[in-house]
Order: C-alpha cells, then sequence, then structure tokens
C-alpha cells in the first residue's frame, strides 16, 4: 500500500526536496503552504506529471492559528485514511532577543515551532493506529546565542517534545528529529553572511541538501530508532 506523508512548510527550499524525496520514493505527499499556497499547488501538479501513479494535494493553513491546528488535521482526514509520516518543517527565524520579546512575537514562535506541531501530532496520534513523526529543529538548540531567542526556545520545545513524545506514544508512534545546520543561506540575506557561518563549522562545510535527505530516509526506515535527534550540521552543535 502506497504512504502518504504530509510536510508542513512544504511548497518550497528543504520542505520542497523532502517533497520531491518522498515523491521519487514512492510515497504519496501532502503538501502544507500558507504564503507560498500557489507554489505547493504548482509542486503537487508538477509531482502528479513525474509521478502519475501517486497522489499529490496542497493544503493551506496559517501555523500562527494553532488553536485551529487540531480541526486542520480532522480536515485532511476527511480525505485521507491513513496518514503515515508528518514532518514538522515549517519555520520563521524571526530575530529578537529575550529583552526584545512581546506578546505577539513570542505567540507566533511558539506557535509555529512549538503549539501547531504538538496538536497537528496529537491530532495524528488519537487518529492513526501508527505512524512517524519527523520534527525538523536547528543544530543552535544546544547554544543559547541570542540573536534570535524566542525562536529559539520555540525550537528548544520542540526537541522537548520530540523525547517526551516518543515515550508517551511509543510503542506505536516513532517520534524523531533531524537538527540541521546551515543548508541554505536565509532568504533575503546574503550569501557572504552565509558563507561566513559555514566556515566556522568544524567541518567548514555547507549542509547538503542530500545530507538531510539521507537523515530523514534513515530515521522513516529504521524501526528501532525513536526520541533521536540526528544533528546534520558538519558540527556545528559542538562549538
Ligand atoms: N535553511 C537552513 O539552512 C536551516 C538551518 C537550520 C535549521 N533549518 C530548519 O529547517 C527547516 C526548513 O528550513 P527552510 O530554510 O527551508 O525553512 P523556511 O524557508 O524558513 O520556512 C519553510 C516554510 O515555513 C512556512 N511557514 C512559516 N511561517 C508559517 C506559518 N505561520 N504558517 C504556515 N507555514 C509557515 C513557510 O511557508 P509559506 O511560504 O507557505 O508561508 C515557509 O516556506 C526549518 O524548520 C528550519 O528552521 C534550516
Amino acid at each position: 500500500m502506497v504512504k502518504t506523508a504530509l510536510i508542513t512548510g512544504g511548497a518550497k527550499r528543504l520542505g520542497k526536496s523532502m517533497a520531491e524525496f518522498l515523491a521519487a520514493k514512492g510515497w504519496n505527499v501532502i503538501i502544507h503552504a500558507n504564503n507560498s499556497s500557489d507554489e505547493a499547488q504548482q509542486l503537487a501538479l508538477d509531482l502528479h506529471t513525474k509521478y502519475p501513479k501517486l497522489k499529490f494535494e496542497a493544503v493551506k493553513f496559517n501555523l500562527s492559528d494553532w488553536k485551529n491546528a487540531t480541526a486542520f488535521i480532522d480536515d485532511i482526514l476527511k480525505n485521507h485514511s491513513q496518514i503515515d509520516l508528518l514532518i514538522n518543517n515549517a519555520s520563521k527565524y524571526s530575530p529578537g532577543k529575550l529583552i526584545e520579546t512581546n506578546k505577539d512575537l513570542l505567540e507566533e514562535m511558539m506557535a509555529i515551532h512549538y503549539y501547531s506541531p504538538l496538536l497537528l501530532s496529537k491530532q495524528l496520534a488519537v487518529n492513526t493506529k501508527s505512524f512517524s513523526i519527523v520534527n525538523i529543529l536547528d543544530s543552535a538548540i544546544v547554544n543559547n546565542k541570542t540573536d534570535h531567542s524566542v525562536y529559539l526556545m520555540a525550537k528548544k520545545s520542540l526537541a522537548e517534545f520530540t523525547k517526551m513524545a516518543a515515550v508517551e506514544w511509543a510503542p506505536n508512534i516513532r517520534v524523531n528529529a533531524i537538527a540541521p545546520g546551515p543548508v541554505l543561506p536565509v532568504e533575503g540575506k546574503s550569501q557572504e553572511v552565509f558563507n561566513n557561518v559555514v566556515k566556522k563549522t568544524p567541518l567548514q562545510t555547507r549542509v547538503d541538501l542530500n545530507s538531510i535527505l539521507s537523515t530523514l530516509h534513515f530515521l522513516i526506515e529504521n524501526h528501532n530508532v525513536t526520541g533521536q535527534i540526528m544533528f546534520c550540521d558538519s558540527g556545528q552543535h559542538l562549538i
């Protein structure tokens, strides 16, 4: 039976690569987007042209609207009897130190990176017998760099959720995570800033998209791994 994956923030960049990768491996893919819903529709069409026997669908939801995250999953489950993989990938890399935090930024960061991923996961957990979750974190979760404090605290929360849910939802649900280092420059930021970040990693190498994809593949296929956070980051978390 063909398996189905739901990828949040799946229309562009890493999310799109994961959608293309899973399609090539024979998965149906539900591509979630918010502002990029046109790109998500186009990706679904392109993948359908390439893999006509598989199913691809674009869905739109603003993860900031976290109180409706369970309803969003309920809508998806009306058309899909089974979701086999949820990738909580969507993210917004908002700058800001703790001292600059206001309630809107706090709520937005927690909604996108913690409340919504938790509620999407939970709603699938109560409606699905067996599936797997992969949370996309950030190698900075082990540090306390303060220029994106609220973003980072929300990602740290998602890392803790990965471990707690792995225990609570076993044996039928596995919950793992990938913590990437520098893969792609932040949208709107220069290549030079990105290159400087790469140069400071122990391996002094940009993280290859294929490295992220092979890590994803390992986490999906290895049925004895749960609660694992895989740092795919050229060693960035060590410094
Ligand atoms: N890029 C890197 O080098 C790097 C490094 C470390 C960690 N990561 C992590 O890897 C993952 C993918 O990275 P990326 O750079 O490809 O991510 P990204 O481009 O920053 O964001 C991915 C998607 O998240 C969606 N998103 C943001 N706010 C949303 C909201 N309120 N509601 C719904 N969707 C929302 C956006 O979808 P729409 O465009 O549809 O709104 C966006 O396309 C992220 O979790 C990121 O934190 C990436």
